[in-house]
């Protein structure tokens, strides 16, 4: 079968499975951990380019094995406090099967990088019987996800190369600014609870 075909297949199962949970935890606890969500299918062209510059073969079985973020979701924080709620969430789910995680927010990457990533197994039912498409979730605040898009953006700029040093140094200073802002919010957010009701 066409691997696009299971890819998508397995995105469907993801997003029917966390929204179920998070439906359950909002049911549960009064409240949404969640801002939003995003999540993409990598192009081929960007599956091969990554599986050039890492050296491979450019053959549906190294796409297969190799490329474990063909299938990538990414859910949106607005607290810090909260990315573990939501990694306690997926953790939770009967179908998911996490085969490993990072945790860039214990320990932030050198660019500045700050996020917890968890490589799941996704199952599709097929009539031939279950098979399991790997994912990558990402879980981080909006703070975090504020910064990793200018990156990105920067990152464009200079294909191939290294960012300039005064580039990356501010970039790693304002990655510090945001963990910053996130410990201040949960903060905030603690004040704020004394004034529900
Ligand atoms: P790849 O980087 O995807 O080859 O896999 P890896 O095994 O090195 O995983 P890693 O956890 O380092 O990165 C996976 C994903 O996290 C990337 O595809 C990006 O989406 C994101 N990421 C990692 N580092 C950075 C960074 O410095 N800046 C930004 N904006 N995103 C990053
Ligand atoms: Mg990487």
């Amino acid at each position: 079968m066409n691997l696009m075909l299971k890819y998508n297949m397995a995105m469907e199962v993801l997003c029917n499975d966390i929204d179920t949970l998070i439906k359950e935890y909002v049911n549960k606890n009064n409240y949404n951990p969640v801002n939003h969500i995003e999540h993409r299918i990598k192009t081929l062209k960007s599956a091969y380019d990554k599986l050039e510059k890492k050296g491979y073969e450019l053959t549906d079985d190294n796409l297969f094995t190799q490329i474990r973020d063909m299938v990538g979701y990414r859910i949106i924080c607005n607290f810090l406090s909260e990315v573990e709620d939501v990694v306690k969430l997926i953790e939770s789910s009967k179908q998911l099967r996490i085969i490993s995680r990072k945790d860039y927010i214990t320990h932030p990457k050198d660019s500045g990088y700050l996020s917890y990533h968890l490589i799941v197994e996704v199952p599709i039912y097929l009539s031939t019987g279950i098979e399991y498409i790997t994912a990558e979730i990402q879980i981080r605040t909006l703070a975090m996800n504020f910064w990793a898009a200018l990156d990105h953006k920067i990152q464009y700029k200079f294909p191939g190369e290294e960012i300039p040093t005064e580039v990356a140094d501010e970039l790693y200073d304002i990655s510090v600014k945001a963990r910053d802002l996130d410990t201040r919010m949960v903060e905030l957010n603690e004040i704020m609870n004394k004034y529900k009701d």
